[in-house]
């Protein structure tokens, strides 16, 4: 069976798959408003040295898993030990429970590229726009069902590359207009550079454990960890790439994106707000209040606003198709039922799912889950939840079941592992201890019983 598995091509086709399924709403929309709810500089301190060592270690260990197995995640685990073939399945989970609402976000993307096209950029810098917006119920709900709706076709007629080939073309033009725009209102607003400064400069005043717990999260979330995506990709890998590079470059990447993403959004949001807690800490709602005003006051604010949207919007399909992409396979492969019946399975249970997450903000306001909307509870229950928990077994498992050295190993097929102590120390002793400690925190305060 392996030996039909096809390969990326070129040394540089693994980083820019992985990177497509990496870069995301995650960077753009997700990144930024965690960043201003929790602390600014120490939050963007707190995910770099997260990145650089359990980022690292976590990508490494399941790539080196996807490509020593030539299988994707259930497969990969239950070959290296049957005992741990649920951490497979634990993992193949967590896309059922992201995929339904980041195609909520992604409608509200295709919902502004739509404002935007047409012309009605001064409304939409309104503060009150965007709470109108998912606060109503039939809108939200059509650009939801034509989102997921669009990836499904996509993942149905298997034009998978197509769509990523086109992506893959939108990315620099992407972060350059994330560049642009942050200059822009570094430049020209009254107030942005405190904004800089709260972004760029760490104040400890601000840490807390959530600012640990959201980082984390955000990590595993980013960059497609702890889910078995990255262990597939590893399937698909040739031995002649280096996995340590590779990982650092996709590393690099996905949080450069994500940094810019931040420094575009969080000096607007003082401009327009002065800072005050309330502006900074809005959540979800943060990229589409804030942009909005930043477009209105620019010479041809429409198009920029037009062109900003719809790129996202492609950044945002490359994920949900890998996403999509992951949960379909993995019926297929469970159930023998062929890519159509198992297309409309997901594409009927998405749906189903997402409806929650949409209706949260308007019919369902008042229906809560230990205290979260739903789209909140899903995002909890998946990023602080069962990633921690994939993460923390693939810890024990690599480190001591299967052992570091098989990771080191199947690394140094061709060359050193230049970071191999850091990658044992993390993945046997700091990586399991930390995990336990910030999941234990992050469930016990979802609770009530402590606070963070
Ligand atoms: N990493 C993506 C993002 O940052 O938007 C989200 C994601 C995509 C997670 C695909 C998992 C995945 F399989």
């Amino acid at each position: 069976m392996s030996s039909q598995r096809s390969s990326f091509t070129g040394k540089i086709g693994f980083v820019l798959a992985a990177a497509g399924s990496a870069v995301g709403l995650g960077n753009i929309w997700r990144f930024p408003y965690l960043a201003a709810k929790y602390g600014g500089g120490i939050f963007l301190l707190t995910y770099l040295v997260l990145a650089i060592t359990f980022g690292f270690t976590l990508m490494i260990a399941e790539i080196a898993i996807g490509r020593k197995t030539k299988l994707s995640a259930i497969g990969a685990f239950k070959a290296l030990d049957k005992r741990f073939t649920f951490v497979g399945v634990l993992g193949a989970i967590i896309p059922i429970i992201i995929l339904p609402y980041y195609a909520v976000i992604g409608g509200w993307v295709m919902k502004y590229f739509a404002g935007f096209a047409s012309g009605a950029t001064e409304q939409m810098a309104d503060g009150n726009y965007f709470s109108n917006f998912i606060g109503s119920v039939g809108e939200p709900i059509f650009w939801f069902a034509l989102f997921i709706a669009i990836t499904a076709i996509v993942v149905f007629f298997g034009v998978e590359k197509g769509v990523e080939k086109v992506s893959k073309i939108m990315m620099p033009v992407l972060i350059a207009m994330i560049l642009f725009i942050a200059i822009y209102v570094i430049c020209t607003m009254d107030g942005a550079l405190d904004g800089v400064i709260y972004y760029l400069k760490p104040d400890f005043s601000n840490f807390s454990v959530m600012t640990v717990v959201a980082a984390m999260g955000q990590l595993f979330y980013s960059m497609s960890l702890a889910m078995g995506i990255m262990i597939t990709y590893g399937s698909y890998m040739k031995k002649d790439i280096s996995i340590e590079k590779s990982t650092r470059q996709i590393e690099w990447f996905d949080t450069g994106v994500a940094f810019l993403a931040g420094l575009m959004i969080i000096p607007a949001v003082f401009a327009f707000s002065g800072g005050d807690a309330a502006a900074l800490g809005q959540g979800p709602g943060l990229m589409f209040v804030t942009l909005p005003q930043v477009f209105n006051t620019m010479p041809a604010g429409s198009v920029i606003g037009a062109v900003f949207f719809i790129m996202v919007f492609f950044a945002a399909l490359s994920s949900s198709i890998s996403l999509m992409e992951t949960i379909v396979s993995i019926l297929m492969d469970k159930t023998k039922l062929n890519r159509r019946a198992s297309c409309l399975i997901v594409l009927g249970g998405a749906l189903l799912l997402g409806l929650p997450s949409s209706l949260g903000y308007s019919a369902w306001s008042s229906v809560k889950i230990i205290g979260m909307q739903f789209l909140d509870f899903f995002d909890f229950a998946s990023n602080s939840v069962l990633m921690p928990i994939v993460a923390l077994i693939t810890c024990i498992f690599v480190g001591y079941i299967l052992k570091p050295k098989a990771v080191i190993e199947e690394v140094e097929v061709n060359g050193k592992f230049k970071s191999k102590g850091l990658f044992t120390v993390m993945i046997r002793y700091v990586a399991p201890v930390f995990l336990l400690v910030i999941l234990t925190s992050s469930i016990l305060s979802a609770f009530g019983i402590i606070k963070i």
